[in-house]
């Protein structure tokens, strides 16, 4: 069943040294149409730099990504979002200064047709346009269960809910597949419980996931596969039950 979607995301054999350190090594991996993937690994396994990577903020030594039948190595990181491709970064990024609103119509930008002066005329496409942008994020808050805090400065928000913030804004640019960095990181349990819902409820919708994180109970509850990294390898590979009980697994995280 789950095999049969399509791959969305192909990573093939992606190298990178950075200084000496070699933070990933020949790691291949594929995300499907509509699944969650977990990837794992102790601190320092190459992790971000994987999100990285894939999303353009750095380039690789060698290796391949491709989405859909797109090869992105040569595509900037604003390119491959148009793609379809979103992510979030692990350590917070509020746009201060910014309303929890504006902080998501950001995320927008990409699917604007109207230019600058058409804008700043506030000619009628232009003012229809921000009226369906707005509408658009407000529905995406609404769903994340911000609506209420839309008006608020973005930077007043507990951080808890600057997280849900930052994932509305990445999903406000219409995402086929979207990269998560430690949401759940900072997260009490009650928050981190609801988050899971909510990329459960995303996953509904079609969106395929790759869940960076270090909560493993999340992990093992909401993710249908799972890729442990270790030192900027790829050592285990499969579904939560078998990865939990995975003796390459465990030594990676508690030493032999
Ligand atoms: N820009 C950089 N310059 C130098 N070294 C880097 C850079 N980015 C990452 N590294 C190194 O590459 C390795 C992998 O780092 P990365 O941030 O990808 O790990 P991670 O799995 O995301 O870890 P964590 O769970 O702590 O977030 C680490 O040794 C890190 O110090
Ligand atoms: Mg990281």
């Amino acid at each position: 069943m789950a095999e049969k979607r399509p791959k969305i995301l192909k990573v093939e054999n992606l190298s990178k040294n950075f200084g000496g350190v070699q933070a990933l090594r020949g790691v291949s991996l594929n995300l499907r149409a509509g699944e969650i993937l977990g990837l794992i690994g102790p601190n320092g396994a190459g992790k971000t730099t994987l999100i990285n990577i894939v999303s353009g903020v750095v380039r690789e030594d060698a290796g391949t990504i491709f989405f859909e039948e797109h090869l992105l190595n040569e595509l900037s990181p604003w390119q491959r979002a148009a793609l379809g491709l979103a992510r979030t970064f692990q350590h917070i990024q509020i746009f201060a200064g910014l309303t929890v609103l504006e902080n998501v119509m950001c995320g927008a930008h990409r699917l604007r047709k109207t230019g600058f002066w058409e804008t700043f005329l506030r000619l009628p496409r232009a003012v229809a346009e921000e009226d369906e942008c707005r509408r658009q994020a407000l529905s995406i808050l609404s769903e994340l269960g911000l609506a209420d805090k839309a008006n608020l400065p973005a930077e007043n928000l507990p951080y808890g809910e600057q997280k849900k913030v930052v994932i509305a804004r990445a999903l406000a640019s219409r995402p086929r597949a979207i990269l998560l960095d430690e949401p759940a990181g900072g997260l009490n349990e009650k928050e981190t419980e609801e988050l899971g819902e909510i990329i459960l409820r995303l996953r509904e919708k079609g969106l395929a996931i790759l869940l960076v994180e270090h909560d493993l109970n999340l992990v093992m509850r909401i993710c249908e596969r799972v890729v442990v990294l270790n030192q900027g390898e790829v050592i285990a590979e499969g579904p939560p039950c078998e990865i939990q009980n995975d003796p390459r697994v465990l030594e990676a995280y508690l030493g032999k």
